[in-house]
């Protein structure tokens, strides 16, 4: 494993992949990651659904692309020059970019704490990917892929408690090898107040 600043420094949303799976210890040490993050309470309350089924991602993908109108890129203004997102590109078909895996993080719908929940297990997911060479992107709203009859024929083939709801997907897949790897952004002044 590296250091753990060289991999918060080296982790960028990666949103370009190679189609080959990512191999199945890898994800166990990526998996074990989210399990081991903190949790409101200690609740552990958060469900991670992981789907490597290509017709299934590249459906709920669509349907959440379908969902999304994002207005953020101008001419000055993008996402990401090297990896675009479907804020910068609306020909962008799939908000899941056709990453091999997708992982659906749920949680409780009557609990304050779900969505930091799920976004800290999903922060210690991308560092671990990173450290072990794969690619993430973190994907937030994630219940607008399952808002349609398919994804609500998705929830029940998963079994998804009707108490629960999807806050986000974390993407995972190897980057592509001719890919540079995305520079990141200058970091903004004065967002640092020491008293
Ligand atoms: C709460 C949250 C929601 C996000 N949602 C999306 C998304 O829907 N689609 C996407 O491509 N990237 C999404 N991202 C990734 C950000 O666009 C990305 O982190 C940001 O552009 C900074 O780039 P970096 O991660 O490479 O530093 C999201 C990130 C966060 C923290």
């Amino acid at each position: 494993m590296k250091d753990i600043m060289d991999v918060i420094m080296h982790r960028r949303a990666i949103r370009r992949f190679e189609t080959r799976q990512i191999n199945e210890d890898t994800l166990q040490d990526i998996l074990n990651a989210g399990l081991y993050a903190p949790s409101a309470g200690g609740r552990q309350s958060v469900i991670f659904a992981v789907c490597q089924d290509k017709e299934v991602n590249t459906r709920l993908g669509k349907i959440k692309r379908s969902n999304s109108h994002p207005h953020m890129a101008t001419a000055n203004n993008y996402v990401s020059k090297e990896q675009p997102s479907i804020a910068d590109d609306p020909k962008i078909t799939n908000a899941f970019y056709d990453a091999p895996t997708v992982i659906t993080l749920f949680a409780p719908k009557n609990f304050l704490f779900s969505a930091e929940d799920c976004a800290i297990a999903a922060e210690n997911m991308m560092l671990a990917a990173d450290s072990l060479g794969v690619g993430s992107c973190y994907i937030g709203q994630g219940w607008t892929a399952f808002a349609d009859p398919y994804g609500q024929e998705i929830l029940r083939k998963w079994k998804i408690r009707t108490d629960y709801y999807a806050v986000m997907q974390l993407l995972l897949g190897y980057p592509r090898e001719n890919d540079p790897h995305p520079t990141p952004k200058p970091r903004k002044d004065g967002r640092i107040l020491r008293f």
